[in-house]
């Protein structure tokens, strides 16, 4: 098999990609000024473009470009904006909340509903162009505006239906109510690997609940933050509105002055463990709010009863999907002792035919596509080599592509304690780690005992260990799956995760309400004064 591996670059190079990355190489056009790349024409791009937008389109910090991961070709460039133009951007998000906070619920709903409609118009080049700067494949790329248009239908039913509650009074005449106000501005920072649906989340429900919107997303997907914002402007144009969804491109010291200006009301941060901490403290410095979308480090538990083939293919997007850069990618996989050996040589057996479909994210065969940067690769590298030498085996792949962009092979390891830190860890790339537990019970406490707890799952026909896990001695994450993928979640419920993933919601349930201020508000109808539990207190 080892020989066969060697093989894998040479096979997964589909000809066209090698011919094409041949004559490119000597060319440093971009990619916006080929015909077959007009769809991002179609979106309003051009090869310079402003990554400011407060009501109109400026950008005078430095310029980034924006590459293909699939071929490492410059795709378009981007002028971020620097840390004046954010300041000034955050002064017109504070004027245009004064302004929207007052238009009713409902009719921002309407407002919500329109920018759905407009993506569905765009969903086809949108979503190629995430699937080009991202690298995911095609059909993740519209998946991905789906996750956005999905939100805006539930925030418009939202609109008409979020509300407060009436409570009890122990006192006579006395009522207690409950309402949920908007918080302000809502500061975005979204990571490259959902670069349009994470915005979406938020964006819908933030303006929903009465808030403007803020956004920086991540520097490497600039052309995907450019895009959706003109879409939404458009929206808001149309209506007359301001500003209530601005976009500040921006390296580091844009990002640090978001979080730390007293003006963010809410910060939402997607991200690394690491940099959610310091966002987070600096938030909490100022007393602001935060929702943190940080890492995960997710299990998929094989239990004896398991029907394997569903197991099987499960593991296979959940590993495999999006080249392994979802928070919620499947990390680890923990197997009943008695199905262990045959479930390896099973997936190892379906990784195998992957092998053809590994290319480019635009090829219509291609189900592996590149990871988005060098770093990515180097990760990957990083961590092979670790859990060699901690004694993992290596029961596929293993190696660096080597072709134009940035291709690694999905690899399975296996033969690694539960607690190897390599294991511990997340590597964003396509690697897993099969663990073989002697029962559910030792598998929990292995799904449980990492420092991240986003997402699970278990595959069992057994009635009891499916309850166990989703008990209070089950799984200790926020998403706590049964016969399926750890990945791929619906906008219906909430998203987010315990422990170092840092405790956020968003999306759906009742999520909303992080976007909100809860105003708890006693209204005396008595004509009396009365204090509670009693007190007495006035003079004749
Ligand atoms: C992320 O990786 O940051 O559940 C979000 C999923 C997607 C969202 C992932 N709906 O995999």
């Amino acid at each position: 098999m080892l020989a066969h591996l060697r093989n894998i670059s040479k096979l997964a190079l589909p000809r066209r990609l090698v011919t094409q990355s041949a004559s490119y190489s000597s060319s440093s056009s971009f990619l916006i000024d080929q015909p077959e790349y007009s769809f991002l024409k179609e979106l309003g791009l051009e090869r310079d473009n402003p990554g400011v937008y407060s009501g109109q389109w400026q950008g005078r910090g430095p310029s980034v470009t924006s590459y293909d991961p699939g071929t490492g070709r410059p795709i378009a460039k981007v002028r971020q904006g620097n840390v004046q133009e954010l300041e000034q951007t955050i002064g017109l998000a504070v004027e245009a909340y004064k302004q929207w906070r007052q238009v009713p619920a409902p009719v921002r709903g309407e407002i919500v509903r329109q920018i759905g409609d407009e993506l569905r118009k765009y969903k086809e080049p949108l979503g190629k162009l995430v699937s080009l700067e991202v690298g995911k494949i095609y059909s993740e790329g519209q998946g991905e505006v789906q996750e956005f248009i999905d939100i805006c239908d539930y925030a418009v039913g939202l609109s008409r239906i979020y509300s407060g509650q009436l409570i009890n009074s122990e006192r006579a005449d006395h009522s207690i109510l409950e309402a949920w106000r908007p918080l302000g501005v809502v500061g975005v920072i979204s990571a490259y690997n959902f670069p349009n649906a994470v915005f979406g989340w938020n964006a819908a429900i933030a303006l929903t609940t009465g808030n403007s919107v803020l956004w920086k997303g991540a520097p490497s997907t600039p052309l995907v933050s450019v895009a959706t914002t003109k879409i939404v402007a458009e929206v808001l144009r149309r209506n007359n509105l301001p500003p209530v969804v601005t976009l500040c491109q921006g390296g580091t010291d844009v990002g640090q002055t978001l979080v730390a200006d007293k003006r963010v009301n809410l910060v939402s941060f997607t991200g690394s463990c690491q940099t959610g901490r310091d966002v987070g403290v600096e938030v909490q410095r100022r007393f602001g709010k935060v929702i943190l979308e940080l890492g995960g480090n997710n299990a998929l538990i094989i239990d004896e009863s398991a029907n394997v083939k569903m197991a099987l293919d499960a593991a296979l997007f959940g590993c495999i999907g999006t080249s392994g850069q979802r928070c919620t990618t499947t990390r680890r996989i923990i197997v009943h002792e008695k199905l262990h050996d045959q479930f390896v040589k099973e997936l190892v057996g379906k990784y195998k035919q992957l092998i053809p479909k590994i290319g480019h994210q635009l090829e219509a065969q291609t189900l592996v596509g590149p990871v988005h940067t060098q770093q990515n690769v180097e990760n990957y590298k990083v961590a092979i080599a670790e859990a060699k030498s901690l004694g993992g085996t290596v029961a596929f792949g293993g190696n660096v592509i080597q072709r134009d962009g940035f291709y690694v092979e999905p690899t399975v390891i296996t033969g690694l304690p539960h607690d190897a830190s390599v294991v511990h860890r997340e590597t964003f790339a396509p690697i897993v780690y099969i663990l073989k537990a002697k029962n559910v019970d030792q598998a929990i406490e292995w799904n449980n005992e990492v420092e991240q707890g986003l997402s699970s799952a278990i595959f069992t026909e057994n009635i009891g260990q499916a309850f166990k896990w989703i008990g209070a001695k089950g799984s200790d994450c926020g998403i706590v799956n049964i016969n399926t993928t750890t990945n791929g979640a619906e906008i219906g419920g909430a998203f987010g995760g315990e422990k170092a993933t840092g405790g956020g919601r968003e999306s759906g349930s009742d999520a909303w309400k992080q976007y909100c201020k809860r105003a708890t508000i006693t209204v005396n109808h008595s004509g009396e004064l009365a204090c509670a539990q009693g007190v007495v207190f006035n003079v004749e």
